[in-house]
């Protein structure tokens, strides 16, 4: 009995130091203290000796059962802190690597024209204003001498945010005007660019949503000559010295007189060619003095103050900068397109 009991704890402790994973210990645990197991075996043996040899044996058989417990235990702790150790070899993080580069897109190329056009104003003293897309028909139209019944003032053409047409999405930059009129002192010198919304289909020259900017001079003694002199400097600074342009009556609620400018064409010269459709010139921009009425309306005396002011469409005069063809690209926001610029 005692040669097996020792015979035993020799195999089983080389057995359990050596398992080489979790699962074969477990199962040399179920081979040694398990109910069938070689040690449970034994101990069952105890009751057939005789009685003065069962406290010894009794003994060395709890004492082979701790062993054996042990080196279980000692084990399991060895195998767990190996395969942590392998995990954390296998699943380390090489902080060497260099990292993947990450796609970050590229300035719009409406915005670069945008912030060329910023800048030139601000060099001529002109502040950059903002104003609501969601705005009081009273800015949008009546303020700017548009009256009830005046066709731009159609359900057809506008967003509508009412049903009594009090609120719409702004279908143009000019109520920015009226804001700064009753906003600010005089003199004013701003600039307001933004989106304006009206119901177009779109198509390579449409979008129900595209970009204004409105700019406004009010001061004392402004003329129609201000005016000319320096949007045809701006002109000059943002297509090239050599820019000419043009300035052709036309109408306008909130102007008087009102017209429109051209710039001469840059790729026929004058001549007519198809960029711009034979005619010679580009359109670029409405403008016109401010009407006596719209100053009055915004509480400023027209004996002592005049002003100037125009809007132009911010997508067209990108697209004729990078000779965009197609309206559309400018809002697609694709990458490969964009980054030709
Ligand atoms: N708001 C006009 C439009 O959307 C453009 C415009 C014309 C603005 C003349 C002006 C201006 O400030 O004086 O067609």
């Amino acid at each position: 009995m005692k040669k097996m009991l020792q015979d035993l704890r020799e195999v089983a402790v080389h057995a359990i130091l050596g398992a080489a994973d979790p699962q074969a210990l477990e199962a040399l645990r179920i081979q040694y203290l398990g109910k069938k197991g070689d040690l449970t075996k034994l101990l069952k043996m105890m009751g057939k000796l005789d009685p003065s040899e069962r406290p010894a044996m009794g003994q060395l058989a709890n004492q082979v059962r701790a062993e054996v417990e042990n080196a279980l235990a000692q084990r399991k702790d060895e195998l767990s802190a190996m395969l942590l150790e392998r995990r954390l070899t296998s699943e380390a993080v090489d902080v060497t690597i260099p990292g993947k580069p990450t796609q970050i897109g590229h300035e719009h190329p409406m915005y670069v024209v945008l912030d060329e056009i910023k800048d030139i104003f601000i060099g001529m003293g002109f502040e950059i204003l903002e104003g609501p897309e969601v705005e009081l028909s009273e800015y949008n139209f009546t303020k700017l001498n548009t009256d009830e019944g005046h066709p731009a003032r159609e359900w057809s053409d506008t967003f509508y945010l009412t049903e009594d047409s009090s609120i719409l999405l702004r279908t143009q930059t000019s109520p920015m005007q009226i804001r700064a009129m009753e906003e600010k002192e005089l003199p004013i010198r701003m600039l307001a660019p933004g989106r304006v919304y009206r119901k177009d289909e779109v198509d390579a020259t449409h979008s129900p949503m595209f970009h204004q900017i409105e700019g406004m001079v009010i001061d004392k003694g402004v003329t129609m000559a201000d005016l000319k002199g320096t949007l045809d400097a701006v002109m000059k600074k943002l297509y090239g010295e050599d820019t000419v342009t043009r300035f052709r009556p036309h109408h306008f609620p909130f102007t008087e007189p009102s017209c429109e400018m051209d710039v001469q064409c840059h790729k026929c010269g004058g001549k007519g060619c198809p960029t711009c459709k034979g005619e010679g010139w580009i359109e670029i921009l409405g403008a016109g003095m401010v009407h006596p009425k719209v100053l009055e309306g915004c509480g400023i005396d027209t004996n002592v103050y005049s002003g100037w002011a125009f809007g132009m469409g911010l997508e067209r005069l990108a697209m004729r900068r990078f000779k965009i063809s197609d309206l559309r690209l400018i809002f697609e926001n694709d990458v490969r397109f964009l980054e030709q610029f």
